[in-house]
C-alpha cells in the first residue's frame, strides 16, 4: 500500500521542496496527504500550493499547552490518513503525544552529525567547537529532541573560511539530497529497528 505522507515544515520549505520534486519525478512513491507548518508566514505553505498540495496552519498561540497543541497535530494528521510524517524544518517541540500517535514513522532531519550538536544553531556549535567536518542526519522522531535512531548521515567538510552562513549552505545541499532518500526508505518499508540500530532491508 501506498504510504501517506504528510509534512511539517517552518520556513522557507527548501526541503519540502526537494521531496516534491522526488515526488513529481515519480521517485518518491508516496500519496501526498498535505502540508502542515505551525507559522502563517511560511514560504513552505505557498511552496505546497503552487504544486497543489493542501497546506494548513496549526499556530502555536491557538493552544494553551504544547500536549494541546500536539493533540491537534495528532487529529488533523489522522484525518489526512497520515501514516508517515516528514519533518521538515519544523521549528518546535512535539509533545510526546505525537511520536506516540506515530511510533517510528516520523522523520526529522538535523544540520549536524548527531549525536554532536543536538538543538538550535548546530552550524554556530560546530564552528564554535572547531570541528573539520560536520554534516547532515536523518533520524526518527522519538520523544528527545533530536535522540531518535539514525537512518542516514552525509559528512561535508567545515573550511577555515566558513562562516554560519557558508556551512548551513553546505550542509543544506546534503540535506535536499539525503532527505528524498530517507522518505524512500521508509515509504518503501525497507526500514528495520532494532533498539537504536537501524538497517535496511
Ligand atoms: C535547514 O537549514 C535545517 O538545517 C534547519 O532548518 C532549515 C530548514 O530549511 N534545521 C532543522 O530543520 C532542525 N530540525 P528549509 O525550510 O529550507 O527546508
Amino acid at each position: 500500500m501506498t504510504a501517506n505522507l504528510a509534512v511539517l515544515a517552518s520556513g522557507r520549505g527548501t526541503n519540502l521542496q526537494a521531496l516534491i520534486a522526488a515526488w513529481e519525478e515519480g521517485t518518491l512513491p508516496v500519496n501526498m496527504v498535505g502540508v502542515v507548518s505551525n507559522n502563517p508566514a511560511a514560504q513552505a505553505l505557498q511552496r505546497a500550493a503552487a504544486h497543489g498540495i493542501r497546506a494548513v496552519v496549526l499556530e502555536d498561540k491557538d493552544y494553551p499547552s504544547r500536549q494541546d497543541y500536539g493533540e491537534a497535530l495528532v487529529s488533523l494528521l489522522k484525518s489526512w490518513g497520515s501514516d508517515l510524517v516528514a519533518l521538515a524544518g519544523f521549528m518546535r517541540l512535539l509533545d510526546p503525544v505525537v511520536s506516540r500517535a506515530f511510533p517510528n514513522r516520523i522523520l526529522n532531519f538535523h544540520p549536524a552529525l548527531l549525536p554532536a550538536f543536538p538543538g538550535l544553531h548546530a552550524q554556530r556549535q560546530a564552528l564554535e567547537y572547531g570541528v573539520r567536518v560536520s554534516g547532515c542526519t536523518v533520524h526518527l522522531v522519538d520523544e528527545g529532541m533530536d535522540t531518535g535512531p539514525i537512518l542516514l548521515q552525509a559528512a561535508v567538510p567545515v573550511l577555515p573560511d566558513d562562516t554560519e552562513d557558508t556551512l548551513a549552505a553546505r550542509i543544506l545541499k546534503a540535506e535536499h539530497r539525503l532527505y528524498p532518500q530517507a522518505v524512500r526508505l521508509m515509504a518503501t518499508g525497507r526500514v528495520q529497528v532494532r533498539g537504536r540500530r537501524v538497517s535496511f532491508v
